[in-house]
């Protein structure tokens, strides 16, 4: 049986994971890929040495001791960041070395960069768990799904928000107790406010809309808004009123342009994504030949992202098996602008903090008025003594007009304070930025 050897850069969570499955599953794997997978070396720093899943394994603190073997073919980036690992991921791609990475943040800011180097090497780079985690979505788009005319991608992309969210909704537990037990799952980046701050999910955005839509979009491209801010109050109101609040990433084709965005949103509790809940994502994708399809499944933790890395690396060395690379290279061959965000329609959900008298309810729906945005529904309840909460959700309008509106109200006497402000997803909205 031929032997195909593997590098492996980094031994934290997901590392660590994929060496657990690939011992775990090791008689099966090779008899799919009809071949012995080694793992020839493990790339880490001396404070990892203690940990008990490199016991019998061959270490190094030299990426030279990697790339410099020729026996090894694939390498496997799992370091993170785009600090060091970008220039380990183009190295050993320059060393001729097969890549799979699950690193979203390399791929989001330095995408032509790296499929440059793909191209210059001919060889194979992939890339499954760099979004939702061990489901699988990358492949689906880039080799499934292409028969379609893509319109959008709407995701739950970020396990950490996901799990802490539910949880916030499920049993009113507090946002910093949350975040912690998200960490200690293994869920979160190194840096949680990536997570918390939306830009996880932003980068994994970037990537389903340059798929999707054949045009590379960068995280810089995409409008992003955390949830930080979200409370259980709003969460318990979204409840009241139907709704669960999730972190959306959100990808349209529009007549305008690609529109990119991740922000909290009131989701219907009908719609299929409201269901998925703990660290489980999903992206649920609309094409005019399949309609509409979901990939579900659990989007962080190491075992489970271990098994989009592993089936990363079975393709590959299928492919040496074969004699030639197969993967898809950079399928960013159009050049769509971007729709701005000041065009994006949506409904909103906003909370506002008020002085309790007459008259209050008439000023507010004047300032709404005057910057054309329509309400759907209000409603009031008391805060306490002498100030009470209202709580409206508007009709689908323009960003620019919602912001104008909410300055606008800021400024009004009455009005203390504007508590929440969320969008609302809703199938009407679908159809306006169509
Ligand atoms: P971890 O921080 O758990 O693991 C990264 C490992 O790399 C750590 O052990 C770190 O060591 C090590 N490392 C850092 N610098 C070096 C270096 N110069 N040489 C050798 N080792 C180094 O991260 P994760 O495993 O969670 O994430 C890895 C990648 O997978 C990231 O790109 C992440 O975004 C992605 N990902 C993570 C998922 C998850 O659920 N965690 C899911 C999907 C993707 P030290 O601990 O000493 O800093
Ligand atoms: N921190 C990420 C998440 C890991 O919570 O989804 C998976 O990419």
């Amino acid at each position: 049986m031929r032997e195909i050897k593997i590098g492996l850069l980094g031994c934290g969570t997901v590392g660590g994971g994929v060496i657990t499955v690939l011992q775990m599953n090791k008689d099966i794997i090779e008899q799919r890929v009809g071949a012995k997978l080694t793992l020839a070396k493990v790339l880490c720093r001396p404070e990892d040495m203690t940990r008990p899943v490199l016991k019998g394994l061959n270490t190094t603190f030299e990426l030279e001791d990697i790339l410099n073997d020729p026996s090894i073919d694939i390498v496997v980036e799992l370091i993170g960041g785009t600090r060091v690992a970008k220039d380990f991921l183009l190295r050993a791609m320059d060393a001729g070395k097969h890549v799979v990475t699950a690193n979203k943040d390399v791929i989001a800011q330095f995408g032509k960069e790296v499929f440059d180097a793909v191209e210059r090497n001919n060889i194979d780079f992939l890339f499954e768990a760099a979004v939702g985690g061990g489901i699988p979505i990358i492949m689906p788009l880039k080799r499934c799904l292409t028969a379609n005319r893509l319109t959008e991608v709407l995701g739950i992309v970020n396990g950490t928000t996901n799990y802490m969210l539910t949880k916030m909704a499920e049993v009113g537990a507090d946002y910093d107790t949350v975040l912690k037990e998200a960490q200690a799952l293994g869920y979160a980046e190194a840096n949680p406010a990536s997570d918390v701050e939306g830009l996880d999910a932003a980068r994994k955005a970037a990537i389903l809309a340059s798929l999707a839509f054949n045009s590379r979009v960068q995280l810089k491209d995409v409008h992003v808004e955390g949830i930080t801010k979200i409370t259980t109050a709003d969460i318990d109101y979204a409840k009241s009123l139907g709704y669960v609040v999730k972190l959306l990433a959100v990808g349209k084709d529009t007549p305008l342009g690609i529109d990119v965005r991740v922000h909290p949103a009131f989701l219907p509790k009908a719609h299929p994504l409201a269901s998925v809940n703990g660290v489980l994502n999903a992206i649920f994708v609309r094409g005019n030949s399949i309609g509409e399809a979901m990939f579900f499944g659990p989007g962080a933790g190491g075992v489970p992202t271990a098994s989009a890395v592993i089936s990363d690396i079975i393709e590959i060395a299928r492919n040496i098996l074969n004699g030639k690379p197969g993967a898809v290279g950079c399928t960013c061959y159009g050049d769509k602008p971007l729709c701005p965000i000041e065009e994006i329609v949506t409904s909103y959900y906003i909370r506002l903090l008020v002085d309790d008298k007459p008259g209050v309810l008439g000023s507010i729906a004047k300032i709404f008025g005057d910057a054309g945005v329509s309400l759907k529904s209000v409603v009031q309840t008391a805060h306490n003594k002498d100030r009470a909460e209202i709580v409206v959700i508007t009709h689908a309008v323009k960003y620019k007009a919602i912001i104008d509106a909410a300055n606008r109200l800021k400024e009004l006497p009455v009005v203390d304070d504007v508590l929440g402000m969320i969008r609302v997803h809703s199938e009407d909205e679908a159809q306006k930025n169509d």
